[in-house]
Parts: structure tokens; sequence; C-alpha cells
């Protein structure tokens, strides 16, 4: 069996380096990575495949940044290409970001089989990229492996049929329990920062609809600045936030009373986040992993696809609509725990999307 896999952003590397593994496990699978190169600089790629033992790409298509329908547009043909060439059984793609789509529409239109890791997610916002992608990814595909079974109901609400959804549980959290230990005895980014266990909040802001409304990015850095002065908040920039906080002039007061850093590989990012008092986030995996880790979670959304995790209380969400709400959310969230509950599987969606995909008829 030939698996086609296309990944391309930060998250993705994460969630393919769990399924990779056990994939390539198997004698009787060949796998061929295609990297569409969505992201590519060397904190936000190169250091995924370093760390997480994530074979090399075999094939990089090299297409970097651009507005959705370029991006997206060269993306589908780079694709394509490898599908005529490569000839699989299956695509494999994870998430929902502009190299997920273009994988899946390459391969719908050729007739190659799709698997959508991370089926069924939903914002009901489509004025999110990411909405539109994964609606489209999801209605596109012949296998898709839901992690939860919020997500499995969306699907069917859609109307898909169930003998093509799988639920498997979230393949991050597999990801979470095989690197959890790595991170806490190589990472030493706390001795590094010189920051102490328990003492700090860790914040990460990367999303379109806050970066690109100068007044939600300019709330959430002002609340951010306003608990600064309580305790360290420590703020790995993505690429994107840290353009538009230089272009509004807003980096160099938030790097004074802050820790702005770059973004840190997977290892560091583990420890940072298992040693925080709190969260605070507008990204979709790193609201997991905070429950992963057991600690509590602020989400600068006015909604979220992981709505179980708002229902058991691990996770508060907060619209950033003014800096003094982000501070109080940030402040009564902090030192609280949620429900203990099971909510991601059991840590083998890897084996089961394998598994699955090997015995399809
Ligand atoms: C993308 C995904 C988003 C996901 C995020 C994970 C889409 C539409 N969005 O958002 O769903 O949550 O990845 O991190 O697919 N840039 C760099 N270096 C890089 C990558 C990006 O400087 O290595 C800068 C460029 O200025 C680029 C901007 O960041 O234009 C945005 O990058 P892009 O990949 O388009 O979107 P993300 O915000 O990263
Ligand atoms: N991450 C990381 N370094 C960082 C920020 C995030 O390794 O500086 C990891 C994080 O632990 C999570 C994933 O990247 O596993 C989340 O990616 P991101 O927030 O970019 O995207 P999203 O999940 O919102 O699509």
């Amino acid at each position: 069996m030939k698996v086609v896999t296309v990944i391309g952003a930060r998250p993705q590397f994460i969630k393919a380096a769990a399924v990779s593994r056990v994939l390539r496990s198997e004698a009787r699978v060949s796998e061929v990575l295609v990297h569409t190169g969505q992201h590519y600089d060397e904190n936000m790629s190169t250091v995924f495949f370093d760390q997480l033992g994530i074979p090399a790409p075999e094939r990089h298509l090299n297409i970097g940044s651009g507005t959705h329908g370029l991006q997206t547009g060269r993306m589908l043909e780079a694709v394509e290409q490898v599908l005529l060439q490569e000839q699989p059984d299956w695509l494999l793609v994870y998430g929902d970001t502009n190299s997920t789509l273009a994988g899946a529409l390459a391969a719908a239109k050729l007739h190659v089989p799709v698997a959508h890791v991370e089926a069924g997610l939903r914002s009901f916002n489509r004025r999110m990229p990411e909405e539109i992608n994964r609606v489209l990814t999801d209605h596109a595909s012949d296998v898709l492996f839901a992690p939860t079974s919020v997500a499995v109901e969306n699907l069917r609400r859609e109307g898909i049929a169930d003998e093509r959804i799988v639920q498997v549980g979230d393949v991050m959290y597999d990801a979470a329990l095989y690197f959890g230990n790595k991170a806490e005895l190589e990472s030493r980014v706390l001795e590094t920062l010189d920051l102490r266990p328990g003492a700090y909040v860790l914040a990460t802001v990367h999303r379109a609809e806050n970066t690109d409304a100068l007044e939600r990015l300019h709330a959430i850095v002002d609340g951010l600045i306003a608990v600064a002065a309580d305790m360290p908040v420590v703020l790995p920039l993505h690429p994107r936030t840290r353009g538009v906080l230089e272009r509004a002039g807003m980096l160099e007061r938030a790097s004074q009373c802050m820790y702005l850093i770059p973004p840190v590989g997977y290892l560091d990012m583990i420890k940072l986040e298992k040693n925080a008092c709190l969260i605070a986030t507008d990204s979709g995996g790193v609201q997991k992993e905070a429950y992963f880790y057991g600690v509590p979670c602020v989400t600068f959304r006015d909604e979220t696809e992981w709505v179980e995790l708002v229902e058991t209380g691990w996770n508060r969400l907060v619209a950033p609509v003014s800096a003094h709400k982000i501070r109080d959310a940030i402040l009564s969230q902090r030192g609280t725990q949620g429900a203990d509950l099971q909510l991601y599987g059991e840590g083998d969606a890897g084996r089961r999307i394998t598994n699955a995909l090997m015995e399809w008829k």
C-alpha cells in the first residue's frame, strides 16, 4: 500500500510524526512524504523534522507564503504532479490548512482516495480560512478520521455516511504521550529563560482573525502586558504576528514587558506548557496540549472547535475585545482544574489510522 502524505505547516509536522512512525513500521506500507513549503523558517519547519524523527520529505514543493488563492493554487498544481507520478493508494492529509485543502482537492480530482485526519471539527464561523478548508476537505474525503464524538456528529449532520467516518482519538495526544517525557528530560528552556516552574503564563497568538484585526491584537497584547505586571509572560512569537506587531509599532513595548522569543521547537514548547501556571492562546493544538498536561487555558477567540475543553472547564473562551477582559479571564482561570475525563482517546490514533487504511475495502 502506497500513501502520499501532504503536510506543510507546523502543527502538521507534529501530527504526521505520530502517524508516520506507525505507518512506516508496517512492511507492506510505503509512504511518500510531501512538504508543500507553506512553513519554511528553520524554527517553523526544520526543527520539527530534526526533533521528532520524521524522515526527510521525499518531495519538497517549496511553495512558500502568499495570498490564499495563490498559495493554494500553486500547491494544487504541484501536488497533482506528484500524484500523477506516484500513483498512490491513498492521499493522507491533516487538519485545516491550505496545504490540507490543496492535497485533498488534487487527489479527489484524480480519483485517488483521500484520508483526512482531524475530520469533523467545526467552528461554524465561515470567515475563518480554516473552516472553509476543513469543510471542503471533509467533503472531498473518502475516509474521515474524527478525533471526538462531537466531530463525528458534525459530519453526520452534514450528510456524510457513517461507513466513511472512523473515530480514532486525537493524534496530538499520541504525540504528547510519546514526546512528553523526552521534553521533560532534554529541554533546558526554563533554565535558559530563567523561569520558575508554575510561576509564569505561556501565550501564543497567530490566528488571522486576531492578527489581521488590529483592535483585537491590541486587546490581547495589552491584556498580556497587564498580566506581566504580576508574573512573567512568555510569548514565542509566530512570524505572522511578529510582522504585524512590527508594522503597527507595537513590538518594542511588548518585548520590554514580556519574554518575546522566536518560535520554539516542540520539546521546548512541551516543557514550557507543562510548567506554566496557565496557557493563553488562540492555537487549536495548544488548547489541547494545555489539557493533556493539566494546565488551565484561556483562549482568545469567539468560539472553538474543541468544545469539550470548555464544557469540562479546562478552557475558557474570551473574545479579545478589551485588555481588561483578557487580564481578568487569565487571572480568574489560573489555579482552576477541569473535570478528570479522557476526552481524546487512548493515545493510539496513529495505530488506528494505519490499521483502517490497510484494511479499507
Ligand atoms: C497557517 C494555517 C493555520 C495554522 C497555522 C499554524 C492556513 C490558511 N493557515 O497559518 O490554520 O493554524 O498555519 O501555525 O493554512 N511566515 C514566515 N515564515 C514561515 C511561515 C510563515 O515568515 O515559515 C509568515 C509569512 O509572512 C506568511 C505568514 O507568516 O505570509 C502567514 O503564514 P501562512 O502559512 O500563510 O499562515 P499561518 O498564519 O502560518
Ligand atoms: N508549537 C511549537 N512551538 C511554538 C508554538 C507552537 O512547537 O513556538 C507547537 C505546539 O506545541 C502545537 C503546535 O505547534 O503542537 C500548534 O501549532 P500552531 O499553534 O502553529 O497551529 P494550530 O494548532 O493553531 O493550527
